[in-house]
């Protein structure tokens, strides 16, 4: 059978069994038998690695895992991650002289998921945990506004990332304390998906091979703990941008990461048609005197996560590093117009701030902004979808900002 028809009918998980062994007196001769009916089946291989398979024994919860997955990166939709924690969007809010409280923070994210036509371009929204039990100002909760608008309402699960021990300049992400049953109450309030992000840093000496594995044994953790609960992981391994790093660094590093990471979700038996990966673009540091062109960051991106994730994930949903929403776009367009039809994966967005900076300039915390925010907003979501569908141009930024 092609492989894209046994994918079709059979959710991962879901091998095949292979035919019953008979005796060798039915088969008549051992004459008869073939080379592969002297072999391990391959069942017995996978078992004997990784035995019992939870999902196995539910396919009704793997098939939704994987249709989940798939619909959050269908068509040329993509995530937006408006799941900043509060010290960062606090952060953001007090650069552009907006209050920090929950009641900004509790308008702002309002504003967002009111855009009209965000559904359009938005296959999900991710959530904090603020967030996701707020309610509009009439009282209608976050939750049915964002399923109302066609998106699949997500969380961020993790509890941030935190200095490591032993490890000067190093983070680990913490959070796998309780998960278990945060991510049964999130299912509860209506959560599809969860999010978890590592962060690794280049400089000098760094990153250390205790970084990058004890982050990647907590993704695969947290990644099976999401699909023990129903929940779509979105496993975001971000190498970062700051330093002088070059492209080539970054691409040893993003490998070698992903390569780490891919181990462990082996090893932790996270099934990976029911994830999606969210890495970072292949990027030279944002003070390396060489700045690659839009296509050889596009090249550079395709042939590291070639090398290194696997083609029974669904989709990657790249998030945007601190980017400028153009060029976030620029750069996965060309990846789509470059090698879209010769990918195993869908190769999509999951923006926060190349998706809503340009709002949140124009908001600055005023009621009478919002209309004009939630343009800019929408405008953002168009010119990534578009950039899925390698149609995006900068033109059409430029057009807007003539406009404007
Ligand atoms: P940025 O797109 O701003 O990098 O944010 C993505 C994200 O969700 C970080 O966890």
């Amino acid at each position: 059978m092609p492989i894209q028809d046994r994918r079709q009918t059979q959710p991962e998980g879901e091998i095949a069994p292979a035919k019953p062994r008979v005796a060798v007196s039915e088969r008549g001769s051992d004459m008869n038998m073939r080379f592969e009916d002297h072999l391990p089946s391959v069942h017995s291989i996978l078992r004997a690695g990784n035995p019992r398979l939870e999902l196995d024994q539910h396919p009704m919860k793997a098939q939704r895992l994987v249709d989940t997955a798939r619909m959050l990166v269908a068509g040329d939709k993509g995530l937006l991650a408006m799941d900043e924690s509060n010290p960062t969007c606090d952060k953001r809010f007090a650069k552009l002289g907006i209050p920090q409280t929950v009641e900004a923070r509790r308008a702002y994210r309002e504003l967002i998921i009111t855009t009209p036509g965000l559904g359009e371009c938005i296959s999900g929204a991710i959530l904090c945990d603020e967030t996701i039990r707020q309610q509009k100002k009439d009282g209608t909760p976050f939750i049915k506004v964002i399923i109302d608008a066609g998106i699949i309402p997500g969380i961020k699960v993790d509890a941030g990332a935190k200095d490591m021990a032993a490890h000067p300049g190093e983070k680990i992400t913490e959070g796998l304390d309780g998960l278990r049953e945060r991510l049964a109450s999130y299912s509860h309030m209506g959560a599809r998906f969860a999010k978890w992000r590592a962060v690794i840093a280049l400089g000098d000496g760094i990153p250390s091979r205790g970084c990058i594995e004890a982050n990647a044994q907590a993704l695969a953790r947290y990644a099976a703990l999401c699909q023990e609960g129903g929940l779509v992981p979105v496993v975001e391994p971000e190498v970062l941008m700051d330093g002088e790093h070059t492209l080539k660094r970054c691409c040893e590093v993003t490998e070698e990461a992903l390569r780490t990471v891919f181990s462990q979700l082996y090893v932790q038996r996270v099934m990976l048609g029911g994830m999606i990966l969210k890495p970072n673009m292949v990027l030279p540091g944002l003070n390396c005197p060489k700045q690659e062109t839009v296509d050889e960051v596009a090249d550079a991106t395709v042939r590291c996560l070639l090398r290194a994730v696997p083609a029974a994930v669904p989709g990657i949903a790249f998030l945007s590093g601190g980017q400028s929403g153009e060029l976030a776009s620029a750069r996965l367009n060309a990846m789509n117009v470059r090698f879209k039809s010769r990918l195993p994966w869908a190769v999509a967005f999951s923006f926060a701030r190349a998706i809503q900076q340009p709002a949140l300039e124009i908001w600055r915390g005023e009621e009478s902004h919002v209309g004009a925010a939630q343009q800019a907003l929408y405008h953002r979501a168009k010119c990534n979808a578009a950039a899925r569908r390698g149609t995006y141009d900068v033109a059409m930024d430029a057009d807007r900002q003539t406009r404007a």
